[in-house]
């Protein structure tokens, strides 16, 4: 009889016996499938499992949170932090080609990656341990159809590849080969992780790095968090997150308009609402989200977020337009 609590303890016992007493590595990404990853690898072997985060600098509003303070206080992982924000934003700096941005991003997560793992074995060694596995929240979808997953945050393919230095080559661990999405979630909750993390809405990679059309900067960033929490927060309240699939806000850095606030002229950047309703991000249509909802996004937007003065909603399906702007 199929139950999450049985999921659970087939998966504690199967790393387990795979595992055995070595030691373990795994990325967090702040999004769900490596939480619940690690997580599960966490039950089962406890203190051989080192948890690594590349922090960025491109998550939302909370999300370095999320994964440094809530997901340690729930599981006791061991937590290796990397604070990258400013290797990101020089490397960024000048860049607006999006393609140019994601390859930068991706080139330099991996490399960030090696480094706090180099640091860990070299940390493992010292005690006279070694580093064997790495943890992959390879789910099912992406084992039948590989292509999906999470983008730029995505090491999936990249450690079983050759051409890996020799004390980089790992064996996979992968708890959820055999699970469906919603079936991850469940197992998250049973966990005992927090909702942000387990019932988090699809976010890219890139993160934040391609929602900014235009070059990536600390005060653009600054500014997109503030507009990204503002409709999170409100879409949310309104009870719709089931609804929609996910809503990218977009600043258009690139793009100046004329407007008037208080008694003054402004000139300021239009953000863009991208709600979206979707199965599987393949294909997806604009969500019909109430008036109000976006008349109240709109405001407190506009009111709250110095150097916006538009906020605009994006009525295209895909195809044409992909959901995210880059
Ligand atoms: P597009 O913009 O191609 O997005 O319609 C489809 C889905 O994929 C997400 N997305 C990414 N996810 N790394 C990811 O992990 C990426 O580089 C990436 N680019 C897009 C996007 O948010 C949407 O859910």
């Amino acid at each position: 009889n199929w139950t999450t609590g049985n999921i659970v303890e087939e998966q504690v016992e199967r790393i387990r016996q795979q595992v055995g007493d070595a030691r373990v590595i795994c990325g967090l990404s702040g999004g769900v499938d490596s939480a619940v990853a690690a997580a599960l690898v966490q039950r089962a072997v406890g203190d051989q499992l080192t948890c690594v985060f590349v922090d960025h600098g491109l998550l939302r509003e909370g999300e370095a949170e999320q994964v440094e303070r809530d997901f340690v206080a729930a599981t006791g992982v061991n937590l290796y932090v990397a604070n990258e924000q400013e290797r990101f934003l020089s490397a960024l700096s000048g860049v607006t080609d999006p393609e140019q941005k994601r390859k930068i991003i991706g080139r330099e997560f991996i490399r960030a990656f090696e480094e706090a793992e180099r640091a860990i074995i070299a940390e493992a060694k010292a005690s006279g341990e070694q580093i064997k596995f790495l943890v992959q929240g390879t789910l099912y979808p992406d084992v039948v159809e590989s292509g999906g997953g999470e983008g730029a945050a995505n090491i999936k393919s990249h450690h079983n590849v050759g051409g890996l230095p020799e004390d980089l080559r790992f064996e996979l661990v992968e708890p959820l080969r055999t699970l469906f999405k919603d079936e991850v979630r469940a197992v998250g909750r049973q966990l005992g992780l927090p909702e942000e993390i387990v019932g988090r809405q699809p976010f890219p990679g890139p993160g934040l790095g391609i929602r900014i059309v235009g070059e990536v900067t600390a005060e653009r960033l600054e500014l997109l968090r503030k507009a990204d929490a503002i409709g999170r927060a409100e879409l949310t309240a309104a009870g719709l997150d089931n609804e929609v699939w996910q809503m990218p806000v977009v600043l258009l850095a690139d793009v100046r308009s004329v407007g008037v606030q208080g008694d003054g002229r402004t000139y300021g950047h239009p953000i863009v609402l991208r709600p979206v309703s979707s199965e599987d991000a393949m294909t997806a249509d604009w969500s019909r989200l109430p008036f109000d909802l976006l008349a109240r996004i709109s405001n407190r937007i506009t009111n709250e977020v110095d150097g916006v003065n538009r906020v605009v909603l994006d009525v295209t399906s895909k195809p044409p337009g992909t959901i995210e702007w880059e």
